[in-house]
């Protein structure tokens, strides 16, 4: 596996394989990698000829207040953790190459697909997002690129960009990983004291609720929510950020829940604001 620093050596490698007729996959991350990263990548290694995967906790997505600075990093476990997964490049850039004086171009999605659910708590988060992830794909240029459904409306998001954008990447998406008990895989968990742990159980067990009432029969969205929010009430150590039950495609708000209808939810649990999904009907 080559360690690639410079946005120029990542550009020059990328302008080859592609010279050489290689399909590249892509996986963008910010390290700290966990089983969710690695399943992104085996999808990018059964699909493509070169896999790379990019390490950078990108300052534009986080807020003022926000983890940015505390965000946990380990760069020599992801670099063996991605030698052993035979990923091929690891484009570990630099912030102030990135991001050098006077940088002040942005990209934006803009409307409901940005506004609502996670857009709503994290004002700056999408434009960080869609800005870096940009930059990202002009300077690896992959044919495919790899995203977790357990980011749910990054996923659209960065879906849309590419749409309205003509972006030349097809983008993947790969099912969430779970620990044993449910919760799903996230650098954040980290934070979490061992009680919180436990209480952290409760964003799966709650999503596995509502899944059980919609195949009971129950359509209603309001009476959806209002079984999460109480469940989730109960949890003494867990605080509702938002609860989501929206259309998978354009976010908007449903009143009835049907095939296609994704719950979402973002949780505080201690310091740590977790998210969680399911597409129902699927
Ligand atoms: P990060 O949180 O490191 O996640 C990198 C990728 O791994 C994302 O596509 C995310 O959805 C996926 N992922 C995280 N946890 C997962 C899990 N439990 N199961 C499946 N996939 C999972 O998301 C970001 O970084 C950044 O916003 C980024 C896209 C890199 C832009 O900076």
């Amino acid at each position: 596996m080559d360690v690639v620093r410079s946005i120029r050596d990542m550009k020059e490698i990328s302008r080859r394989l592609r010279r050489e007729g290689k399909v590249i996959g892509f996986v963008p991350t910010m390290g700290y990698l966990h089983e969710g990263h690695l399943s992104l990548i085996r999808e990018s290694k059964r699909r493509c000829d070169v896999t790379v995967v990019s390490i950078f906790v990108n300052p534009t997505q986080f807020g003022p207040t926000e983890d940015y600075d505390r965000y946990p990093r380990d760069l020599e476990r992801d670099m063996a953790l991605s030698s052993s997964e035979g990923v091929d490049y690891l484009f570990v850039p630099e912030v102030a190459e990135m991001y050098p004086d006077g940088f002040c171009t942005y990209v934006e999605v803009t409307g409901d697909l940005t506004s609502t659910m996670c857009g709503r708590s994290r004002p700056t988060f999408f434009r960080g997002v869609t800005t870096v992830v940009t930059k990202l794909f002009n300077i690896v240029s992959p044919h495919l690129a790899f995203f977790g459904e357990k980011d749910f409306q990054q996923l659209q998001v960065v879906r849309r960009m590419v749409r309205d954008l003509n972006m030349d990447v097809e983008i993947i998406p790969v099912p969430t990983v779970r620990d044993k008990d449910g919760l799903a895989l996230s650098s954040r968990n980290t934070y979490l004291s061992p009680d919180e742990r436990r209480a952290a159980t409760v964003l799966y067990k709650s999503l596995m609720a509502a899944k059980d009432m919609v195949e009971s029969g129950e359509r209603s969205a309001e009476r959806i929510k209002g079984m999460i929010e109480e469940m989730i009430r109960s949890e003494p150590l867990a605080r509702i950020d938002y609860i989501a039950v929206v259309d998978s495609e354009s976010l908007r708000d449903v009143e009835e829940v049907g095939p296609g209808t994704l719950i979402a939810l973002a949780v505080w649990i201690g310091e740590a604001r977790l998210i969680d999904n399911i597409v129902l009907g699927r």
